[in-house]
């Protein structure tokens, strides 16, 4: 066997065809591991399609898997105005269900299916639903999904309906949640398909591999954290692409939390290693309100190991980066994904990034997703009879 999948507490193995999501210890994570990295150069990708695929061989599903793909991947690199001389924005919101989930999605529901399971399971703020929903639509397995209630922006369980979930509503918020799903899976009812599930890491990492690929190793790479799996895939991805010898070096990541829910940047502040997490996080990023990060240490070992940081934005900082990003670059992305482009600002602001840096900012879900937010911002807007409208522009156009 290729690769392992490990817990990165007790360190057991398991074999990767073991329908493990949770190290039966119940302490770590569990990772899937290559026992020796597939020999690769850039030319093996070469000439295939853009996306997750692409990099097969850095994909260690059982062999015999038949994949469940909605064409996800491959999103666009967009070079933006500012704040640095070279910043590119990584539009994950271009994925098919809108966000950067359909990555990890794509590899998770290809090993669920192959491993038999009839149902899915995830704790969602939204886009893992959104995205769950879809894939298991394609494979014929049941979604089932657990969502704070209340909290949820429209698009996203909009999404969830259309693709036929069942919509399991808590009075609590999504750490909660998630508790609530790490049950039924362990009662072998559904297969968990949170980011605690290692298949969905394996997919996740491929945006590190995109952006390299595309643009070269930037001296950072920022992106939103919530529960931090994404920002451990990331780093578990590029460190694989290091040890093969396809990169010489490795960027430096800024994770970037809202205010009300930024355990890891406060912890990251005051230089403690252990977060205070937090019981009521509040943001208008719904996508990232979650104050208990369940892979907070693989994200601050990959922060530091990376020579990089955290940082925390206000829901006005969010909110002036969504605008900005929409009205100064035609770029729509959620309120969590601005999160991570008002971190970028506030880094190069603070001089923490230097304006001759190479940024590459992942923006991790679509404007759509929130159209509650989108739709809030304040714009010229009027209402008129027909027969008003040639003078009321006439007024405007002269103004
Ligand atoms: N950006 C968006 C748009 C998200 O939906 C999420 C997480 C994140 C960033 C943070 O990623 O959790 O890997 O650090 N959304 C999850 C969900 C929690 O349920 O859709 P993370």
């Amino acid at each position: 066997m290729r690769a392992s999948i490990y817990c990165d507490e007790c360190g057991t193995v398991h074999e990767i065809n073991e329908k493990i999501v949770m190290c039966p210890c119940g302490k770590g994570l569990a990772e899937v591991r290559f026992d020796e990295l597939p020999k690769v150069s850039w030319d093996t990708f070469k000439g295939r399609h853009w996306g997750v695929w692409r990099y097969r061989e850095l994909i260690p599903v059982p062999t015999d898997a038949g994949i469940v793909s909605l064409g996800e991947g491959g999103t666009p690199l967009i070079k933006l105005r500012g704040p640095t001389r070279h910043t590119f924005l990584k539009f994950e919101g271009a994925n098919p269900t809108g966000s950067f989930k359909d990555r990890g999605m794509t590899v998770a529901t290809t090993v669920a299916r192959y491993l038999g399971a009839r149902a899915v399971v995830c704790a969602s703020t939204g886009n893992t639903s959104a995205s769950m929903s879809a894939y298991a639509a394609r494979a014929g397995l049941k979604p089932i999904i657990i969502l704070p209630e209340g909290k949820v922006a429209k698009g996203k369980l909009a999404q969830a309906v259309l693709h036929g979930a069942t919509i399991i509503n808590v009075k609590g918020n999504f750490d909660q949640a998630l508790e609530a799903a790490v049950k039924v899976s362990a009662e072998g009812l559904a297969y968990l398909m949170n980011s605690i599930n290692p298949w969905r890491i394996e997919g996740q990492k491929t945006v590190g591999f995109e952006i390299v690929e595309e643009m070269g190793v930037p001296d950072w790479i920022v992106l939103p954290v919530g529960n931090a799996g994404n920002i451990s895939a990331l780093w578990k991805g590029l460190k694989e692409l290091y040890t093969a010898g396809l990169i010489e070096q490795l960027p430096r990541l800024a994770g970037i939390q809202a205010s009300g829910a930024a355990p890891l940047a406060k912890a990251f502040k005051h230089g403690v290693e252990e977060p205070e997490f937090v019981d009521k996080p509040e943001t208008v990023a719904t996508a990232i309100r979650i104050g208990r990060p369940v892979s907070w240490k693989r994200a601050m070992r990959a922060v530091r190991e990376s020579g990089g940081v955290f940082e925390e934005v206000s829901d006005e900082e969010i909110l002036n980066g969504q605008r900005e990003l929409a009205r100064n670059e035609g770029i729509g992305v959620e309120p969590a994904s601005a999160a991570a482009y008002a971190g970028l600002r506030k880094l190069v602001d603070e001089g923490i990034i230097g304006k001759d840096e190479r940024v590459a900012v992942i923006a991790t879900g679509h404007a759509l997703k929130d159209p509650e937010v989108a739709a809030s911002h304040p714009t010229p807007s009027f209402s008129v009879r027909p027969a008003d409208v040639v003078t009321l522009v006439m007024g405007l156009i002269s103004d």
